[in-house]
């Protein structure tokens, strides 16, 4: 029986740290929950979630087990594992590992012995031993790997996907010794149906770039390729579509209009930036960053040259962006390119409104963007710009207004619209 009170405290209950809390209730765990953003943290305890995968209810259900929610951080004290899931942005396009460091002052701060202490936060490899570690060994002369165990997990949640789930997803892990990874493997197969270990903290924290590098120069590849496929009269799509049917040596990836979130955009450059520390880039991150970051302005192109061929100026024009999140039935907007599509079009003086089943608010250059909210006004459009593909776009049955759709998202739901 352990002495600790909680089995899981994790710091950052946002789209990772919040997950993790509630299939770790499902698994039968005691869990504290603890976040700097009091708003929030009131909110979760009345109830409300801020995140589309987990319902209020299911938040309910968690509250009334052994679940606490909290913006004091004394109570990581009682807590025998502890996952870091806290932001790493970039600041001044460099990694910014402030968020980490914080996280690691107030765990320091309540530190105890026998405690596990597992970093889940994207970051460049060599983070858990170079800085959380010699940050919490500022604080404790409890020594780390004997008295207190450390180790690197890298979050694979997909916001919105309804087949691969915080539990069914395979979880890498590591610890720093063998003393920490037993322990830390021990905790998460308790909620995880399958654990992959890799030799070190130093792997693990490279699995993840490795992963979203891979989505993000395949993106590219596909990008330039509809870009080119454009100017010589191939329909792109047709072509995936095609392709896909390859049984083996080739996995598909769509075009779009750029990539947005907290991971695709922002995590290859924690890894150049690693590389850059002994001297080499990672031309193929570069490359890729430059296309994906070029397609707003394409999408913004196209359209232009559709506008012209149908006689309408940019300027004064009405285009209704339809999804400004960025991706598919969510309602995160970060780094969206839809904020870089607006800011463009803001630019030539077009009239920008968007319809968004999922965001209330946005924000382009300090501007409230107008939120359409009645479909009936649909008509009063010059363009339709079909932004991001939510699956309840497939009921609105666009083709009944009369206003040309540019569909930069390549959906099968309309049939007459001019694609990427
Ligand atoms: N969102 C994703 O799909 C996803 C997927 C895999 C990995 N990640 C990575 O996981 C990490 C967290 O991402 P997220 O999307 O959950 O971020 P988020 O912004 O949704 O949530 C982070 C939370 O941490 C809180 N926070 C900041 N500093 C804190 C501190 N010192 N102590 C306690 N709480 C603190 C913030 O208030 C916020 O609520 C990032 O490194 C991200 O790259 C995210």
């Amino acid at each position: 029986m352990s002495e600790f009170k909680y089995d899981l405290g994790i710091l950052g209950l946002g789209y990772v740290g919040l997950p993790l809390a509630i299939y770790s209730i499902e698994g039968g765990l005691k869990v504290f929950g603890y976040d700097i953003n009091s708003e929030k943290v009131s909110k979760l305890n009345n109830g409300q979630s801020p995140i589309e995968d987990i319902s209020n209810e299911t938040l309910k259900k968690s509250l009334k087990s052994n679940l606490i929610f909290s913006d004091d951080s004394s109570t990581l004290a009682e807590c025998e594992h502890i996952v870091i899931s806290v932001p790493t942005p970039l600041t001044d396009f460099k990694p910014d590992l402030s968020y980490v460091i914080s996280a690691a002052k107030e765990i320091a701060k309540n530190i105890v012995k026998g405690q596990v202490i597992i970093l889940e936060s994207t970051t460049y490899p060599g983070t858990t031993t170079e800085v959380l570690i010699p940050e919490i060994e500022k604080t404790t002369d409890l020594v780390v790997g004997e008295d207190i165990f450390v180790g690197y997990s890298p979050e694979r949640i997909d916001p919105g996907n309804k087949e691969w789930n915080f539990k069914n997803t395979p979880k890498v892990i590591s610890g720093i010794n063998e003393k920490s990874l037993n322990k830390i493997k021990s905790f998460y197969e308790q909620i995880i149906e399958v654990v992959v270990v890799t030799s070190g903290t130093k792997e693990a924290e490279m699995v993840k770039l490795l992963e979203n590098t891979y989505r993000q120069v395949n993106i590219a590849l596909i990008n330039e390729l509809a870009i080119l496929c454009n100017m010589l009269d191939i329909d792109i799509w047709e072509v995936v579509d095609a392709a896909k049917t390859k049984p083996f040596g080739f996995e598909s990836f769509r075009p779009g209009p750029g990539v947005g979130g907290h991971c695709i955009p922002i995590d290859p450059k924690y890894l150049s930036f690693k590389t850059r520390q002994i001297g080499k880039p990672v031309r193929f991150v570069e490359l890729a960053q430059e296309i994906n970051n070029s397609m707003p302005s394409y999408v913004v192109n196209r359209i232009i040259e559709r506008m012209n061929i149908l006689g309408k100026p940019m300027k004064g024009s009405k285009i209704l962006i339809l999804g400004v999140a960025y991706k598919k039935d969510i309602s995160d907007t970060r780094e969206s390119p839809a904020i870089d599509v607006i800011e463009n079009f803001l630019a030539k003086g077009v009239e920008i409104a968007f319809y968004d089943p999922f965001v209330d608010n946005l924000k382009v250059n300090n501007s409230e963007i107008k939120k359409e909210v009645n479909l009936k006004n649909f008509d009063d459009y010059d363009m339709h710009l079909l932004h991001t593909p939510h699956s309840e776009f497939v009921k609105l049955n666009l083709s009944q207004y009369n206003v040309p759709i540019f569909d930069a998202t390549g959906s099968d739901f309309i049939d007459d619209a001019e694609r990427i």
